[in-house]
């Protein structure tokens, strides 16, 4: 039997990049639920309903198809949106969203049935504590503020999604951060038995390379079982 790791933390925290990472070190499949969070923002958007219309947003997502693909791709009801949801607009959108309690049932009820099968590496911000409370290993990643704007500036002009400069990333990310702890409904905390990992001074394998060794137990005991 495999295992499953949850990982969440803040936005640009370096959680997707990691998980996909150890995703290819362990065979394991990589679930971005944020992406879910953010394709429901962008239906809504798209379909002019209000961010705060709970009951709209909810039937709305009961006739939403949302995929994930082992390839990193996004499709929402066919459609390739896996850029598009990148966009700022969507990201604040797809905060405001995932305060609604019953879009988050939703949600987390399909990405628990995602992770039967077991051998995935979920990431978000309550995977640990609601979506997969018995993961086998649990990260909370953390990064300061600054290097987490650095990051997410290099990846936007890497990818050309959006222009903004340092200082309106880095406003942006504490005012989503601050949204996402604060919420009513399953905030982003860290878990209790959660191991926390600072990936502010840490290079990529650096970090990959603490997970691997906290799961190398759990993976040793399923070598024993087989
Ligand atoms: O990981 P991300 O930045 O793509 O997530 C977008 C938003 O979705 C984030 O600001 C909060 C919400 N989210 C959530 O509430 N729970 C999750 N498990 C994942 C994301």
């Amino acid at each position: 039997m495999k295992i499953n790791i949850a990982i969440d933390g803040p936005s640009a925290a370096g959680k997707s990049t990691i998980a996909k990472k150890l995703c290819e070190k362990l065979g394991y499949v990589h679930l971005d639920t944020g992406a879910m969070y953010r394709c429901t923002a962008l239906k809504a958007i798209r379909k002019g309903i209000s961010l705060t219309d709970e009951p709209a947003v909810c039937a709305m997502l009961e006739c939403t198809d949302i995929q994930l693909t082992p390839d990193g791709k996004v499709f929402l009801d066919g459609e390739d949106v896996s850029h598009e949801i990148r966009e700022d607009a969507v990201s604040m959108a797809a905060s405001d969203v995932s305060k609604l309690q019953n879009v988050r049932r939703d949600l987390v009820r399909r990405q628990q049935k995602m992770a039967e099968a077991r051998g995935f590496i979920m990431d978000g911000r309550d995977i640990g504590t609601v979506v997969l409370p018995d993961a086998e290993v649990k990260i909370y990643m953390t990064a300061s503020a600054h290097a987490r704007a650095l990051r997410r500036l290099k990846q936007n002009q890497e990818t050309g999604i959006d222009t903004s400069d340092l200082e309106t990333i880095e406003k942006e990310i504490e005012a989503r951060d601050y949204q996402d702890m604060h919420r009513e409904h399953s905030p982003l905390v860290k878990a209790e038995d959660a191991v926390e990992i600072d990936t502010s001074d840490l290079s990529i394998e650096e970090v990959v390379d603490r997970i691997y060794q906290l799961a190398v137990p759990f993976l040793e005991q399923e070598e024993c079982v087989k």
